[in-house]
């Protein structure tokens, strides 16, 4: 018989859920909780799973559509789904996505329909020398940074949208990262396959309703149709007023850990505070979501 599924709060939000073997098929009531988890609380951590890459999968395709990444490069190998998020080194090959997602975002924010959700799986966790785990992946809610703005700043916001640029923010981190993970310059077919792409700067959550701020400092770099010494201000304030130490839900990685976000309600971002011989290697599924409205 299936262990009672538990379900905790964490702090300030997410929750922690426990009684669950992933790399077992779960009865759809066992599913439909943590899913229902994931679109209302917005973080879902589950420790202590050992997930093959075709379990991961065959789980997150159960939330839908599975992305498969245009950095291919930095795919599992015989898993396009799996992105690879890791500093580890094949020769002087980073083998993934290196310091990914080390200022606040969501994930695929740059494609006409964003991830809905993401899971990544703690494969190696680095350390510091007393055995402190590092790495860890910081999470914010942006519902709840939507009703902390003035009724003023969410009348202004209204109808505005937001314009959302993957080569920009892919050369940014070229440039950052090229003395220790240099990352290819995007080729023609990965350029023309994220043109630039505008979202509602407030969005509606597509299963709950509620009202999220959908602007990240990772790809949204201007307002539509502003000039850019308007649109900077603003979205600075935005970025600022999401962005504060007391909403942060921060996540210290175990091995074998299940982190799942809702890319609507949550932004992330993940602390690179690690560096060779301290290896990170974290298995990624990305699910799409619908047209944010
Ligand atoms: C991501 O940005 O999707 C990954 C976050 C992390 O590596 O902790």
């Amino acid at each position: 018989m299936n262990s009672p599924i538990e379900i905790r709060p964490l702090a300030p939000f997410g929750v922690e859920i426990a009684g669950v073997n992933l790399s077992d098929e779960l009865d759809d009531a066992r599913f439909r909780a943590i899913e229902t988890a994931l679109d209302v609380h917005g973080l879902v951590v589950i420790h202590g799973q050992t997930l093959a890459p075709e379990r991961q999968i065959a789980f997150a395709r159960r939330f839908g559509e599975l992305e498969v990444h245009v950095r291919q490069e930095y795919a599992l190998p015989g898993h396009p789904e799996i992105h690879l998020i890791s500093n580890v080194k094949d020769g002087e090959r980073s083998i993934g996505s290196a310091y990914a997602g080390d200022n606040w975002h969501t994930d695929l924010c740059f494609q006409r329909r964003p991830a809905r959700m993401s899971l990544l799986h703690g494969i190696e966790i680095p350390q510091a020398d007393d055995g402190t785990p590092l790495g860890d992946t910081l999470f914010l809610n942006t519902a709840d940074a939507y009703d902390r703005l003035p009724d003023a700043m969410k009348r202004r916001l209204e109808g505005l949208r937001a314009v959302h640029q993957y080569h920009r923010a892919q050369e940014i981190k070229r440039r950052q990262r090229e003395k220790d993970h240099a990352r290819a310059t995007l080729s023609a077919e990965q350029r023309a396959l994220t043109p630039d792409v505008t979202h509602p700067v407030v969005r509606r959550h597509p299963v709950t309703g509620r009202k999220c701020l959908y602007v990240n400092q990772t790809y949204s770099f201007g307002i539509e149709g502003w000039p850019e010494e308007e649109a900077e201000p603003l979205l600075a304030s935005l970025f600022a007023h999401i962005v504060q130490e007391p909403h942060v839900h921060r996540h210290r990685w175990r091995v074998g850990d299940v982190v799942m976000w809702d890319n609507c309600l949550t932004q992330h971002k993940a602390v690179g505070d690690y560096a060779l011989p301290q290896r990170r290697l974290m298995h990624r599924t990305a699910v799409n979501g619908t047209v944010p409205v």
